[in-house]
Formats: structure tokens, sequence, C-alpha cells
């Protein structure tokens, strides 16, 4: 069996931590480090790009294909499943459980700013969480703090604090966050410093229990004795310091793919 993930940079590895250890497997993760962030680009490009991965981690033997970034799924995993026999997993913003849990004293989207704006969310909004006080901000300062402090261990605090300020969140101090972005679970310490009364809901362990019932359904349960590979794949080239941190994230390849996008 072998997974494959998409994101466009490390914020997918937060969801395949998850799945990885509930699922044996081989994983493939394709990192679009070329194109980040996916938050300032247009459907028409995400879609279009996202094939072109799907189809790269297809070559790549992918049985089941990840999609570990809201902004991609919001925007593309429709478009994807019709093209290709694989099955998508997608990742949306938990708001269904927010919703169960924190719809009278309202909850805080946080996300990208194309998931934000993304007719997908309004949906999600619309059916799950009716009548409930929903505040959506989008960021890709966030983002690329999250970038920083996988790869360098930055340290991004007072960074953190002053994009929340910013967003009006350090004021709003909502009861609940959806972190609505597969990057920022990796800044859940600097939130949790500046936001210490509020609650942080993520996809991953969902996102694991459908990769789980999915295998199991196949029949494709692996052995957890079975020796497995995992390939790193980045579209832009990584220096010396990220292909250790590769490593250090328990791949054991790592392969440069630098094939450009057919749609700007
Ligand atoms: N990790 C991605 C998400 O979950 C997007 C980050 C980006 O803007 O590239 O939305």
């Amino acid at each position: 069996m072998r997974i494959g993930f998409i994101d466009s940079g490390v914020g997918g590895l937060s969801i395949l931590t998850t799945v990885r250890a509930k699922v044996p497997a081989h994983y493939i993760y394709v990192m679009d480090n070329q194109y980040l962030p996916y938050g300032e680009k247009s459907e028409a490009f995400i879609q279009s790009r996202l094939a072109q991965l799907s189809a790269l981690l297809i070559e790549e033997g992918a049985d089941l294909i990840v999609i570990a970034c809201n902004t991609a799924t919001t925007q593309a995993v429709a478009s994807l499943r019709p093209q290709f026999d694989v099955p998508f997993v997608g990742t949306v913003p938990a708001i269904k459980p927010a919703a169960a849990q924190y719809c009278q004293s309202g909850f805080t989207v946080l996300a990208t700013p194309a998931t934000c704006r993304s007719s997908y969310l309004q949906g999600l909004i619309a059916e799950f969480a009716p009548g409930c006080p929903v505040g959506t901000a989008g960021s890709s300062e966030l983002v690329r703090l999250a970038e920083l402090k996988v790869w360098y261990q930055q340290d991004v605090c007072s960074a953190v604090a002053a994009e929340l300020s910013r967003l009006g969140l350090l004021q709003q101090r909502p009861a609940a966050l959806v972190l609505g972005c597969t990057h920022f679970p990796f800044l859940k310490a600097e939130l949790a410093a500046c936001l210490p009364d509020t609650v942080f809901l993520d996809t991953a362990e969902a996102i694991a229990r459908r990769v789980h019932a999915l295998v199991a359904v196949d029949g494709n349960v692996t052995s957890a004795s079975e020796e497995y590979r995992h390939l790193y794949i980045s579209s832009g080239a990584l220096d010396e310091r990220q292909r250790v941190r590769v490593a250090e994230l328990g791949f054991d390849q790592y392969q440069h793919w630098s094939k450009p996008a057919t749609t700007c």
C-alpha cells in the first residue's frame, strides 16, 4: 500500500504524522514549495496544479491520495475525483465539531485567504453551523512562519503574536479557533501562548480515521512488521539544512521534481 500526500509546504506533515501512526504503509509526500503559498493563488491554478501533482503520485504508485491542504481541497478536490481512479481524501476545516461544541459562544476559522473566501467553506458553515456566530481570519504570514519554524527551528513567537494582533484575534480572544490550514498545528504552542483560553481544533485525527477505514475496506491492511520506505518530493530545490530535516522527519529518500505549472 502506497499513500500519497500533497501540500504546498510542510503543513501536510502535520496530517501525515497522525496518519502514519495509525496506518502502516509506504508514504510519498509531495511538497509544491515552488508555488507556496497556495492561499494567494487562483482556483484555476490550484485545480490544474493539483491534477499535475496527482498524476505524479499515481506514477509513483500511490493507491490513495490525501490532499493534506485545506486550500487545495476547497479549490480542487471536486475537480480531481472524476479525473483519476484512486480515492482522494480531502482536508477541510473542522466546522462540524466546532459547531457542535461552540455554537453558542461562536468560533473563528483561521485559514489561508483562499480558503476563507471559498464557496466550499461558506457551504460547510451554512450546512453545519447555521445560526452560529462564525468569524474567518485569513493569513499567509502564519504559513510563512510555520515554514521557518519547521525547517529552521526559528523562534517565531513574537511574529505570531504580531500577526494575531493584525488579524484582530488577540483583541477578540475567540472561545475556539478552527485551524483551517494544515500549517497552523505547527504553531499551536505560539498560538496558545497568545490565546491561553482558546480551544484549537484541527482535523488530523479525523483524516487518520478516514484513511484507516478506506485502507481496511480495500482489504489492503498492511502489516506493521513490513519494512516501509518513505519518499519526500519537493518541486523547489531544498537547501542542505532542509535535506537533513527531511531525513529527521522520517523519510528515507528525497527527490527534486521541478516540472513547472501549466497554468499561471
Ligand atoms: N497548508 C495549506 C492549507 O492547509 C496552505 C498553505 C499555503 O497557503 O500554501 O491550506
